[in-house]
């Protein structure tokens, strides 16, 4: 009996996509996932994100130290807005549905023990961009797996800009466009990485952390 047939057994739905996640990130600590989030889903998260930030609810983002903001520039210039899990709305559960999905499937099959999560919406106005660094940085060494997922519309293009840069272990790059719908993740402690200036008027995205005990 091989592995499928033994979780059909035991009742378990196996998720070709999710599997893929497992396989890429057990070989090359990333794994890029297309159309995660379908176009419909992606125009309801997009318009809601925009939503609030036009409402002013999002802030200039920090480092985590406590340098000044003059010097934060020019290391980040991204705009945040931290998700609330627990006061969810229609849409965030929407988004939520779908990581959970993923979170369990990876907690039942790999043992990965992600017991938390955080994550925030993000702004990248034109001009701005995020410098090479570590998602540990900030000496939360829980974090164990970061996400990325972008709610650029269609007409996203290659000049707009924005790419996440993963400088892989092997010193080769992988260079990742913001295209709608598409989830990234990668290993916190172990990929540097950094978002390319944009080009363009704003670049959208939900970001976050799966983080162990
Ligand atoms: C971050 C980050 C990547 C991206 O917020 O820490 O690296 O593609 N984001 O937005
Ligand atoms: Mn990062």
């Amino acid at each position: 009996m091989n592995s499928v047939e033994l979780f059909e057994q035991l009742d378990f739905q196996v998720n070709r996509q999710f599997e893929q996640v497992i396989e890429d990130l057990s070989e090359q600590k990333f794994c890029i996932v297309d159309q995660f989030f379908s176009l419909e889903e992606v125009e309801i998260l997009r318009t809601a994100l925009l939503e609030k930030y036009e409402e002013d609810q999002f802030k200039k983002s920090a480092i985590g130290n406590k340098t000044n903001e003059a010097i934060e520039k020019t290391i980040r210039g991204d705009f945040i807005l931290w998700i609330n899990e627990a006061e969810q709305n229609e849409t965030e559960k929407l988004f939520f549905t779908k990581i959970n999905e993923l979170v369990n499937y990876l907690n039942r099959t790999c043992f990965m023990g992600i017991l938390h999560k955080e994550f925030h919406y993000a702004v990248y106005p034109k001009g701005t961009f995020y410098k090479r660094h570590l998602d540990t940085f900030q000496n939360d060494s829980r974090r164990k797996l970061s996400m990325v997922c972008y709610f650029n519309d269609e007409t996203w293009q290659k000049e707009n800009g924005g790419e996440l840069v993963i400088y892989k272990e092997n010193t080769t790059e992988e260079i990742i466009y913001p295209m709608p719908g598409r989830m990234v993740i990668f290993e916190s402690q172990f990929l540097e990485h950094e978002v390319k200036p944009v080009q363009f008027d704003k670049r959208l995205s939900i970001t976050g952390w799966l983080k162990t005990r």
